[in-house]
């Protein structure tokens, strides 16, 4: 990030969180899993799957973490309630974690009960290196289990992932794979964005090459345009891959995919925790700050 743009992302940091909540807004369903209902339905509406996600990380105390199942059930039951054709998104922190693997563990196989009993499907979202190891060990003991019904995340910035995706293409992985969003070390993650680009499609091919159930997610024209050919020259069938594309990030490019003839998935986050979440959304699009910035100023 540029000089400029770090000034202008600290600048919004010190905003009173009202001013900020408006544009915030556009990358959120709303505080409520009502809202969440509303979006997931309007997505499916338009031939989009979805993937909703209850904000909040890094809990450290039980209690959070249980609230954190609970509300990961309500939404399981909500989306069979409702019939939408939705799955959940969850992060290892929520549930625990970092108080307790062992803590996590139990609380991610209740939410997978849950789910299995309704057929539906549960990623977990990939959070910093520190966890990586230990989110990989975890859903490789789920599956161990039986708990066919769960996918993870690879992130291309990192150098390890192409022998994690190796191990997981051994157990048919279901696996989501994205540029990677927190801020690594050179030592871990490559640091220039064609390095990532190119290890994003290196590990994009070994997983659909392996045979590997794959989310695409990413709004980078390369990207997409690369999986394009991959696909075609794969032969590959529409219900092995789907691309994934944030709520409310580059609309025009989500309808155009879909128009091709290709599955969706939008994930949808929703709750009161939204400040942490749309501060990283403004770090990846700078040009948002900027224009919240001047709006204040000017009006
Ligand atoms: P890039 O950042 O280069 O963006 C490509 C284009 O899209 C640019 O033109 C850019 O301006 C535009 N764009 C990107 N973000 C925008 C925004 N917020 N607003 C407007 N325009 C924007 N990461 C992670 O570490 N763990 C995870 O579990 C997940 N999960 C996840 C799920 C899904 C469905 C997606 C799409 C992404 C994630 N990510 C993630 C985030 C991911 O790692 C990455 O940070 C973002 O997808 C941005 O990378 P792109 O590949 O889109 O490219």
């Amino acid at each position: 990030m540029t000089a400029l743009n770090r000034f202008l992302i600290g600048a919004l940091q010190r905003l009173p969180r009202s001013l900020v909540r408006p544009v915030a807004m556009r990358y959120i369903a709303g505080e409520r899993l009502e809202d969440a209902v509303q979006v997931v339905r309007g997505l499916n509406a338009k031939n989009m799957m979805a993937t909703v996600d209850v904000l909040g990380e890094d809990v450290s105390r039980r209690k959070e973490a249980e609230q954190a199942v609970q509300a990961g059930e309500r939404v399981l039951d909500s989306i069979s309630q409702e019939r939408l054709n939705s799955n959940l998104s969850i992060k290892l922190t929520q549930l625990g974690i970092k108080i307790d693997p062992g803590l996590a563990y139990e609380n991610l196989k209740r939410i997978l009960q849950r789910a299995r009993s309704l057929q539906n499907f549960v990623r977990i979202d990939m959070e910093d290196s520190s966890l990586t190891g230990a989110t990989l060990d975890l859903y490789q003991k789920l599956r161990g289990e039986g708990f066919e019904n769960a996918g993870v995340v690879i992130q291309a910035y990192l150098r390890r992932s192409e022998e994690d995706v190796r191990n997981l293409i051994q157990i048919r992985a279901n696996v989501r794979v994205v540029k990677g969003i927190y801020n690594e070390p050179e030592a871990l993650a490559f640091m220039d964005r064609e390095e990532i680009r190119r290890n994003y499609l290196k590990l994009l091919r070994l997983l659909l090459e392996g045979g590997c159930q794959v989310g695409i997610a990413t709004h980078d024209d390369f990207l997409v345009g690369n999986a394009y050919q991959s696909i075609r020259t794969m032969n590959l069938s529409p219900d092995s891959y789907e691309f994934q594309m944030l709520y409310g990030v580059r609309s025009s490019l989500r309808d155009e995919i879909v128009a091709r003839g290709h599955r969706m998935r939008i994930y949808v986050p929703f709750g009161r925790q939204w400040y942490p979440y749309s501060m990283r959304r403004f770090r990846e699009n700078p040009q948002i700050a900027r224009y919240v910035l001047r709006a204040l100023l000017f009006k």
